[in-house]
C-alpha cells in the first residue's frame, strides 16, 4: 500500500479543485439511502410540533398523506411509522388491533400514498400502560419483560400490520428469539414476501431521550437493560446480528448510529448483509440544539455525520434531517 515516496507521493494532488475530488470521492450519500420516521397520534386535523425535536411532527392520520407527499416528492423511498395510541395498557392491545393507530395510519397512507414504501415500527412501549416493550411478569416486587410471552404477542402484532398492508415491518423490542417468531407467524399468515428489518444490536441508550417524549413511551419504572444492549459491548453485538440473520432476518440495524460507528463497520463486514443505521432523536437534537445556538453549520454538520455513516457500512440510514438532506442534496 504504501507506495512512492515524499515528494514523489503527494496526495493533496488528488485533492486540488472539486472536479478531481468528485472523481475520486469514496462514499456517496443519496436520498435512496433514507428512511424516514413519522409519529402518528390520535385526533384531527393535527400537526404538532415535537418540542424536543424541532422540526419534527406527530401528525393525525387524516394528515399523514400530506407528509407522504413531502417524502415522496423529496425522492425518499420509505417512511418507518410509530404510533402513539390513546389508549395504553397491560399488553399493550393496541398495537395487535385492527383499529389501532398504525393499522389505521397504514391503510391511510398505503390508499393515499400508494408508491411509498411503508415500513412500520413493531414494539409495545408506545402500548403499555408502564411503557415497556414487552409483556410484564412480577415476582414480588421486581417486574421483567416476560420473553415468551411477549413473543406471542408480537405474533399478533405484525400480522395485524401486514393485513393493514405494511410493506415491511421492523421489531424493535430486543427480545430474544423474535425473528424467528414474527417470520414463522408472517410466512403462515401467508405474508412470506414481507422483509423483517431487525433493530439487531439496539442498544440501553441515552440517546433515545427525545424519542420518548415525542412517542411517549418512558417506561414508567425502571429502565430497558434487561433487554437493551449495554453500551460497553461489541462482540455481543456481533452475536445479535447472526442470530438475527439466522432467525430470518432480511436487514439488520445497529441503533444508535454516531457512538456505534465501529459497531456499524463490523456488522457489514462480517455479515455483508444490507445494514441499517438509525441516526436517533437525541443525535439530531443536539444537532438541532446546537445549530439554533448558530454554534455549529447546521447543513455541513448533518451531511458530514450522514456521509460517515454510510462510510462506516450503512447502507440505509432512519433519520430525522432526510426531508432537509434531500432538499440539500439537490442543491448541490
Ligand atoms: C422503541 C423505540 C425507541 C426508538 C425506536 N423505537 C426508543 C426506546 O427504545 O426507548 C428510538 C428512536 C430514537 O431515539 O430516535 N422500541
Ligand atoms: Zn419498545
Amino acid at each position: 500500500m504504501l507506495t512512492g515516496r515524499f515528494p514523489q507521493l503527494r496526495l493533496r494532488r488528488l485533492r486540488k479543485n472539486e472536479n478531481i475530488r468528485r472523481m475520486v470521492r469514496e462514499t456517496v450519500l443519496t436520498v435512496d439511502d433514507f428512511i424516514y420516521p413519522i409519529f402518528v397520534v390520535e385526533g384531527e386535523n393535527k400537526k404538532e410540533e415535537i418540542p424536543s425535536m424541532p422540526g419534527q411532527f406527530r401528525y393525525s392520520i387524516d394528515r399523514l398523506p400530506e407528509i407522504g407527499e413531502l417524502v415522496l416528492k423529496a425522492g425518499i423511498p420509505a417512511v418507518i411509522l410509530f404510533g402513539i395510541p390513546e389508549h395504553k395498557d397491560e399488553l399493550g392491545s393496541d398495537s395487535y388491533s385492527e383499529e389501532g393507530i398504525i393499522q389505521r395510519a397504514v391503510r391511510k397512507l398505503k390508499k393515499e400514498c400508494p408508491e411509498l414504501y411503508v415500513i412500520t415500527d413493531v414494539c409495545f412501549c408506545e402500548y403499555t400502560s408502564h411503557g415497556h416493550c414487552g409483556y410484564l411478569a412480577c415476582s414480588g416486587e421486581v417486574c421483567d419483560v416476560d420473553n415468551d410471552k411477549t413473543l406471542e404477542l408480537l405474533k399478533k402484532q405484525v400480522i395485524s400490520h401486514a393485513e393493514a398492508g405494511a410493506d415491511m415491518v421492523a421489531p424493535s423490542g430486543m427480545m430474544d428469539g423474535m425473528i424467528k417468531a414474527i417470520r414463522e407467524a408472517l410466512d403462515s399468515a401467508g405474508f412470506s414476501d414481507i422483509p423483517i428489518m431487525s433493530y439487531a444490536a439496539k442498544y440501553a441508550s441515552a440517546y433515545y431521550g427525545p424519542f420518548r417524549d415525542a412517542a411517549e413511551s418512558t417506561p414508567a419504572f425502571g429502565d430497558r437493560r434487561t433487554y437493551q444492549m449495554d453500551p460497553a459491548n461489541f462482540n455481543e453485538a456481533l452475536r445479535e446480528v447472526a442470530l438475527d440473520i439466522q432467525e430470518g432476518a432480511d436487514i439488520v440495524m445497529v441503533k444508535p448510529a454516531l457512538a456505534y460507528m465501529d459497531v456499524i463497520r463490523a456488522v457489514k463486514e462480517t455479515f455483508k448483509y444490507p445494514t441499517a443505521a438509525y441516526n436517533v432523536s437525541g443525535e439530531y437534537s443536539m444537532v438541532k440544539a446546537a445549530a439554533m445556538k448558530g454554534w455549529i453549520d447546521e447543513r455541513r454538520v448533518v451531511l458530514e455525520t450522514l456521509t460517515s455513516m454510510k462510510r462506516a457500512g450503512a447502507d440505509l440510514i432512519l433519520t430525522y434531517h432526510a426531508l432537509d438532506v434531500a432538499e440539500w442534496l439537490k442543491e448541490s
